[in-house]
């Protein structure tokens, strides 16, 4: 069977160290979609490493890690990492498998994502500027270069025919930058690519499922960054949610069980877009400095808030989440007053609902108050010990979203957390 582990808000939900901590219950962590826009943090032997292109079960034993077809992959980045996991000992020739379905992302994709970008002034996206959109555009659009397509003796010719097709683009954007160096470094990576273990995703995965592997699929970005139901346009490009698992991995539904969502005792965002909880306020900076929320990938502060169960309960429900995990519970450890956002009021009229669009609307919060619980948290283990604010804090998300909240992270530590049930 396939659990899946997948970020509720904006991204940076704690994914990465949430999926280290279950991985040696699995014996497969699969990557389903995204690419290297993603930055999953975790802490091998008290040293943060960040991933990006590698799934997070990478310094576990014996584990198979698989990226799928649905992800986008920069080899130029994937080679740097290898090297990265490469020093704590990891042997990733063995453990690391790349769907031949994977689509790639070239130095002319990263150019036109910051193209792209430029070109809309104040309306961007905030793009990481990893080449995602262009990437999945050229997935759709039926262009892309795929992992298997590196095998080919014509997969210089595909890639010059893309890459003029990319530059009649640049040169409407009058987008002059020149990435030779890049393409250098491109092709250097490609060759380390293909010295990795290559496979045929769909079936190594469903055999895998046949044979009693335990799979541990992996989100990336966040539910609210979903490329259909996020704040469109102010997304990703690709599927994060549960039915993300099976377009990007080829399995069926009827295979997944557990859905674990992930989120943040209150709520951040990085780029642009709708983001109604945000606080602009002395307590937005002490949320930011408290869960030192800078972006992983780019560094950028992260934008804070109050948690907002009206999109959980969107994101609980387009996904199935069958148990939640809260992060960064010892973040709001010294805060007075806690508000939880139930309702918003759109236009004026009270609503549960995440709207078609929310720019243009007056979206505003409405909050219910919690007594902060003062306490430092973060050497807890037992839930039994948790100050009893904390917990008719998470009662009111659990009754609020009929899921249970299952396990709370009270430090960025591996071994902090606490399980509730
Ligand atoms: P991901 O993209 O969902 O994997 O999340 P990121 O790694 O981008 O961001 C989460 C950040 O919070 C990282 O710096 C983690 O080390 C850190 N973190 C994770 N869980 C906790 C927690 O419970 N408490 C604190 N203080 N930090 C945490
Ligand atoms: P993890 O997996 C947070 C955001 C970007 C931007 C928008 C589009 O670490 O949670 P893209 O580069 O995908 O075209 O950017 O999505 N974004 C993320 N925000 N965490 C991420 O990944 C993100 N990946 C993309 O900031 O607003
Ligand atoms: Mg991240």
């Amino acid at each position: 069977m396939v659990d899946v582990i997948l970020g509720l808000q904006w991204g940076d939900e704690g994914k990465g160290k949430i999926v280290d901590y279950f991985a040696p219950g699995y014996e497969m962590i699969a990557r389903f979609q995204g690419g290297p826009n993603a930055g999953h943090t975790l802490y091998v032997d008290g040293k943060k490493i960040v991933l990006h292109q590698i799934p997070s079960g990478i310094f576990r034993e014996n584990k198979i890690n698989l990226i799928g077809s649905g992800v986008v992959l920069d080899a130029v980045i994937l080679k740097k990492e290898c090297e990265s996991v490469a020093a704590f000992g990891v042997d990733y020739k063995k453990s690391l498998f790349i769907s031949e379905r994977t689509h790639l992302i070239l130095p002319s994709h990263r150019a036109l994502d910051r193209a792209s970008e430029t070109a809309k002034g104040h309306d961007k996206i905030g793009s990481t500027l990893k080449g995602i959109s262009p990437a999945y555009m050229d997935k759709t659009g039926r262009n892309g270069l795929r992992v298997g397509d590196l095998l080919d003796d014509d997969f210089k010719s595909k890639y010059q025919s893309l890459r003029k097709k990319h530059q009649q683009i640049l040169d409407n954007f009058s987008f002059d930058e020149d990435i030779s160096q890049a393409e250098n470094e491109f092709f250097e990576a490609l060759e380390f690519l293909k010295s990795l273990k290559i496979v045929n995703g769909e079936y190594f995965i469903n055999d895998a499922i046949t044979s009693g592997k335990r799979i541990l699929a992996e989100g990336a970005q966040g539910s609210m960054l979903d490329v259909d139901f996020g704040t469109f346009p102010f997304v990703t490009s690709s599927n994060t949610i549960t039915a993300g698992v099976c377009s990007g991995l080829g399995i069926s539904p009827q295979k997944i069980k557990e859905v674990i969502g992930i989120t943040k005792a209150y709520c951040t965002r990085v780029g642009s877009g709708p983001f109604p909880t945000e606080l602009h306020d002395e307590m937005g900076e002490m949320i930011r400095k408290n869960g030192n929320e800078f972006g992983s990938t780019t560094g950028r502060p992260r934008r804070c808030g109050w948690i907002d169960l009206v999109a959980l309960n969107f994101a609980c429900m387009i996904n199935g989440v069958t148990q939640l995990v809260m992060t960064k519970a010892d973040v709001l450890d010294n805060i007075d007053v806690l508000k939880v956002c139930n309702q918003y009021s759109i236009n004026g009229k009270e609503s549960m609902q995440v709207p078609f669009q929310m720019e243009g609307k007056d979206v505003k919060p409405l909050y219910k108050k919690f007594d902060g619980w003062k306490t430092d948290i973060t050497g807890i283990k037992e839930y039994e010990n948790i100050p009893s604010e904390m917990d008719t804090y998470i009662n009111y998300i659990n009754t609020t979203l009929k899921v249970p909240v299952k396990y709370i992270s009270n430090g960025p530590g591996t071994d902090q957390l606490i399980v509730a049930s």
